[in-house]
């Protein structure tokens, strides 16, 4: 693994990416945010060495490198579901590609169903904490010390501070934004009406199939990690309808202006 990210590292410094300050996970929800990156370079995953190339509709596979503000940003427009057959570690590669070459900061993105009573269809939720119900640990196996410790602290998963500053954000733009904690599934079903009442019950706020994966392994390497959601669907017990992908795919769309504005504008502002 180690090797293969170096080699990727490698191949992705020799086409001029240099030390992000951001690496962004547009996952369904950030996707116009593209639109908000000055684009220095455009890199089909296919091209990249080692890179895993996504399969579902609505998911294209770009790396792209450039600058927000005056901030340096690489985003994955595209991401990698273990529901999808992908090793844990095939879904992480990209993450620990960013580390190396140089990002501290890491911003996710995802579609999730609402389990929490005071959500509504299209709300926008900043993550707290997540729960892993995920099948496999993307960390099981042997520990390469080099990207991190055996035993990774978590107990502040999503940064307090970039939350903060989110909601500052949020407040400025007149964006109204829940704050809440994601539960972590396989999928790719969505969940039963017994499983979102379970999900609740244990403390989640809101459910998806991604970002977990993800911020254990940037948590692995010592990143720091903000993620988000748009609620696509509810899960609230009288309130389960019928959740389809396209539907999802709809309500991520409206949503995505509001969460690529308010992530935009945080970066902006960061780098002031
Ligand atoms: N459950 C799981 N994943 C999801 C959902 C859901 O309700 N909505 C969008 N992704």
């Amino acid at each position: 693994m180690w090797n293969k990210v170096q080699e990727t590292v490698k191949y992705l410094k020799n086409r001029g990416i240099t030390r992000p300050d951001y690496g962004i996970i547009l996952g369904t929800g950030l996707g116009n945010l593209v639109e908000k990156i000055d684009i220095d370079l455009a890199i089909p995953y296919a091209d990249i060495p080692h890179f895993p190339v996504s399969t579902v509709a609505g998911h294209s596979g770009e790396l792209i490198f450039g600058s927000i503000g005056g901030s340096k940003v690489i985003a994955m427009r595209g991401r990698f579901h273990y529901y999808e057959g992908w090793r844990m570690e095939e879904v992480v590669f990209p993450v620990r590609v960013m580390k190396y070459l140089g990002v501290e900061k890491m911003i996710v993105s995802n579609a999730a169903g609402g389990v929490n009573p005071n959500f509504k269809v299209g709300d926008i939720m900043l993550i707290t904490d997540h729960i892993n119900f995920l099948p496999e640990h993307p960390l099981r196996g042997e520990n390469d010390e080099r990207f991190g410790p055996r035993f990774v602290d978590m107990h502040e998963p999503y940064s307090l501070q970039m939350i903060a500053d989110m909601e500052a954000v949020a407040a400025r733009l007149s964006v109204s934004v829940h704050k809440g904690v994601y539960f972590g599934l396989q999928g790719p079903t969505f969940e039963t009406p017994a499983e979102y009442r379970m999900v609740y019950r244990m403390g989640a706020d809101a459910v998806g199939m991604s970002t977990v994966p993800e911020v254990i392994t940037a948590k692995h390497m010592g990143m720091t990690c903000f993620g988000v959601s748009v609620i696509t669907d509810l899960g609230i017990e009288g309130q389960v309808e019928v959740a389809s992908h396209e539907e999802v795919q709809k309500v991520a769309r409206k949503a995505e202006k509001v969460v690529g504005k308010l992530v935009e504008t945080f970066i902006r502002e960061a780098s002031l």
